[in-house]
């Protein structure tokens, strides 16, 4: 039995469902990308959506290469596409079928962002996969292609998701005891 660390309050997603859920995202993704005859270069912004990407990427049975980038908003300004890249692409994406990596969805900026910079940079077609959505807290209208779970709108941590950078490590999703908040 999974150990639960003592910080979290309550399991929100279990290890098993998470793994379970991505066998099946893999072969959905795999199943589509081979009948349009395209690969994906799978894309994952760093940090969070580490622990998906290496467990979704093990259940894609066609053939795929990796890339990891890492942005951040500049401070004070809410402008389309104006994203600050701290570690970018190995590689020019002209021309290529990105499928985006991400561990959630919530207000849909940073995917908005994401989008706009890959399209920029000359991606023929980028579409989502979100290991979670929380689709109560929109702002923009943007929304992942393939989604491992819909949620309410409550903060998260685990299986890559952080708070001040801890619990990133759990391998669940779970809510934070109250207190931790304070
Ligand atoms: P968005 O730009 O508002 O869609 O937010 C996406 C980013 O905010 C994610 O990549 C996370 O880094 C962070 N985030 C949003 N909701 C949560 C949460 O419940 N727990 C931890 N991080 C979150
Ligand atoms: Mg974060």
């Amino acid at each position: 039995m999974t150990q639960i660390h003592k910080d979290i309050k309550r399991v929100f997603v279990d290890e098993a469902s998470i793994i379970a859920r991505s066998k099946e995202l893999g072969k959905q993704i795999s199943e589509d990308y081979d009948r349009e005859g395209k690969n994906p270069l799978l894309v994952a912004v760093l940090k969070g959506s580490i622990p998906f990407m290496a467990e979704l990427m093990k259940h894609i049975t066609i053939d795929v290469e990796m890339d990891f980038m890492a942005v951040s908003s500049y401070e004070g300004t809410r402008s389309i596409g104006d994203v600050k890249i701290l570690k970018d692409l190995d590689r020019s994406i002209k021309g290529l079928d990105i499928l985006l990596v991400e561990d959630i969805v919530d207000t849909g900026r940073t995917i908005d962002q994401v989008v706009q910079l890959l399209m920029n940079k000359g991606a023929r077609e980028v579409k989502i996969v979100s290991l979670l959505d929380k689709p109560s807290r929109r702002v923009l209208e943007m929304n992942a292609d393939y989604i491992g779970f819909t949620i309410e709108d409550a903060f998260v941590v685990g299986f890559g998701l952080d708070f001040n950078e801890k619990y990133r490590n759990l391998p669940y999703i779970g809510v934070l005891k109250d207190e931790l908040y304070q």
